[in-house]
């Protein structure tokens, strides 16, 4: 078991166009600190450098800058194979040609490791993952889950100092990766080993993470717990990334009547949380950005302090009904009880409020969340 270090570390990759060299840069001074038996999720879109970063940490890809620490030691110039490090992939890359027992015991066997010691880890580890009736399967004879355990126990035998996984839950259908989910994160709590775990799916994130990091073009966002992530998104990029259905945004003017308030696009105003005054008076007269989740925001049956907002469709899916709604041009979400149902009409005005505790608020310029510097 190991921490991992990441200083600053930045990876540039050379592309031929046209005669001509472009610099792709897929990550941009990375500082991360992942500790000993954490289970640590970076998470971001596409093309954001998730898979870099893990290709960086086992050895398989050298950084333009910066150093990398596994276990207290500079393994920077150490290739893949000395780093103790065992990586399970999307694709699971079994070898077709050899048996459930010989893909799990192969690497233990390069390693010179004794037969007996090979059977013991490699039926361990089978019977931890329910498998051990599989052993003389070929993998074109498993199911995508089953093959994906294969995947997790060729790297589990090998004890390594960390696992990095590359999204490997991907390829399984939503009921298997739901179910994988949950076995993963119960595995981790028995090996406790360090585990680095790279996704585009935020809920994956939520639910597995010790710890989240979010990136965006090669560059940590915020780094937190799931539910600092959530309740404190340091920008308009985390809070727009984390949760379903996403967060809405307004765009309102910051004036002074009484109080401070938020005047929105349709003329309707509602009274700023008193906590966020101070921070305010500096936007006076001018527009910040206002956000609220879907589970914040609630129909009210009357008028005063409400915003009067314009239902465009709902959809019920089972223990609540999604409810799209216009405030002026802006679109939102909410989430409604089902016993309030009689309360939505469509192509009706609804007044509705927010949970002014929960709002967040944003710097439209610096796109940083004002609320929580
Ligand atoms: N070998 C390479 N040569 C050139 N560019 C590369 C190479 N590998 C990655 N890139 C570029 O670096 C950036 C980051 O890629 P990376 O694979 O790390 O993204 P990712 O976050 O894993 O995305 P995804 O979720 O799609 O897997 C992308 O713009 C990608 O095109
Ligand atoms: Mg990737």
């Amino acid at each position: 078991m190991a921490e991992i270090k990441l200083e600053n570390i930045t990876k540039v990759f050379k592309v031929q166009r046209r005669r001509r060299t472009e610099s792709v840069v897929a990550v941009d001074g990375m500082n991360l600190k992942i500790e000993d038996g954490e289970f640590l999720v970076l998470l971001g879109p596409s093309g954001c450098g998730k898979t870099t970063t893990l290709r960086i940490i086992a050895g398989l890809e050298t950084p333009t800058e910066g150093r990398v620490f596994i276990g207290g030691k500079d393994v920077t110039e150490y290739p893949a194979r000395e780093r103790g490090i065992a990586m399970v992939f999307q694709d699971y890359a079994l070898y077709p040609h050899m048996s459930v027992f010989e893909n799990m015991s192969f690497a233990l066997k390069n390693l010179k490791f004794p037969k007996d010691e090979i059977k013991k880890r490699v039926t361990e580890t089978a019977r931890m993952l329910g498998i051990e009736n599989l052993l003389d399967r070929m993998p074109k004879e498993l199911s995508g889950g089953q093959r994906q355990r294969v995947a997790l126990g060729r790297a589990i035998v090998r004890k390594p100092q960390a696992y990095l996984f590359d999204e490997p839950l991907s390829n399984l259908d939503a009921r298997l990766r739901i179910q994988m989910r949950a076995e993963l994160k119960e595995l981790h709590m028995k090996l406790g080993t360090t585990a680095v775990y790279v996704t585009h799916d935020q809920i994956e994130a939520m639910t597995l993470g010790d710890r989240i990091v979010v990136m965006r073009n090669g560059k940590i966002q915020q780094v937190g717990k799931p539910e600092e992530i959530y309740h404190r998104p340091a920008n308009l990029f985390v809070a727009n990334f984390i949760g379903t259905p996403p967060m809405c945004f307004f765009r309102v003017k910051v004036v002074d009547e009484n109080g401070i308030k938020f005047l929105f696009k349709n003329g309707d105003t509602m009274t700023a949380p008193s906590k966020f005054w101070e921070k305010l008076s500096k936007y006076l007269e001018d527009e910040i950005i206002v956000g609220v989740r879907p589970e914040d925001i609630k129909p009210v049956d009357r008028n005063d302090g409400a915003l009067n907002v314009f239902i465009s469709s709902s959809e019920f899916v089972g223990t609540k009904i999604l409810v799209n709604f216009k405030i002026g041009e802006e679109r939102g979400i909410m989430e409604v009880e089902p016993e309030k149902a009689n309360l939505i009409m469509v192509g009706k005005s609804l007044p509705i409020t927010f949970n002014v505790e929960k709002l967040h608020l944003f710097d439209p310029e610096t796109q940083k969340n004002i609320g929580v510097d």
